[in-house]
């Protein structure tokens, strides 16, 4: 049987860190469901059609999608949809202590209704402070991102931009 984990977030948009979360997941899970969710905490720049194209792209141009699959969960806990889907675990990036301070209470809820433990991975060291709000605010202000996200969502940001 496949062992399947899903790794959720706003990824808006998805940024490199995030796809080193994904592949360092994928060497452990035969299956890896990146879902791309809607949450209302936070404004987001890209919709959630566009955040799907940004991160299959991503997903397509490091070669993982044979175990990769990009989905959007737009209702719902995310709890239900880890036990519908049969996930194994839940997977997470962190950076930094604020960033488990911030996803702990997650973990311990989703584990609470579904039974399902979330792990927590960090990003190659490249990545490892990455996040897709300085990327945005960095991009907004004429900075070059280039380092930051695969070249497809550098592309989408510009047309985007226009
Ligand atoms: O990248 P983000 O915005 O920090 O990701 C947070 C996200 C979307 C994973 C979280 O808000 C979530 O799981 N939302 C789905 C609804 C849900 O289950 N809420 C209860 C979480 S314990």
């Amino acid at each position: 049987m496949s062992k399947i984990a899903i790794y959720p977030g706003s990824f808006d948009p998805v940024t490199l860190g995030h796809i080193s979360v994904l592949e360092r997941a994928s060497r452990l899970f035969d299956e890896v469901y990146l879902l791309i969710v809607h949450n209302p905490q936070k404004q987001s720049k890209f919709d959630l059609a566009t955040r799907l194209e940004m991160a299959q792209q991503a997903v397509a141009e490091k070669g993982l999608t044979s175990s990769c699959i990009v989905q959007i969960m737009n209702q719902g806990l995310l709890a239900t949809a880890a036990k519908r889907m049969g996930a194994e675990a839940i997977v997470k990036g962190f950076r930094n202590s604020a960033d488990i301070d911030y996803e702990m209470p997650m973990a311990q809820v989703n584990e609470d209704l579904s039974g399902i433990q979330t792990i927590f991975l960090p990003a190659d060291d490249a990545f490892g402070e990455i996040s897709s709000s300085l990327v945005k605010e960095v991009f907004s202000l004429g900075g070059d991102v280039s380092k930051y996200v695969s070249e497809s969502v550098l592309r989408k940001m510009q047309e985007e931009r226009k």
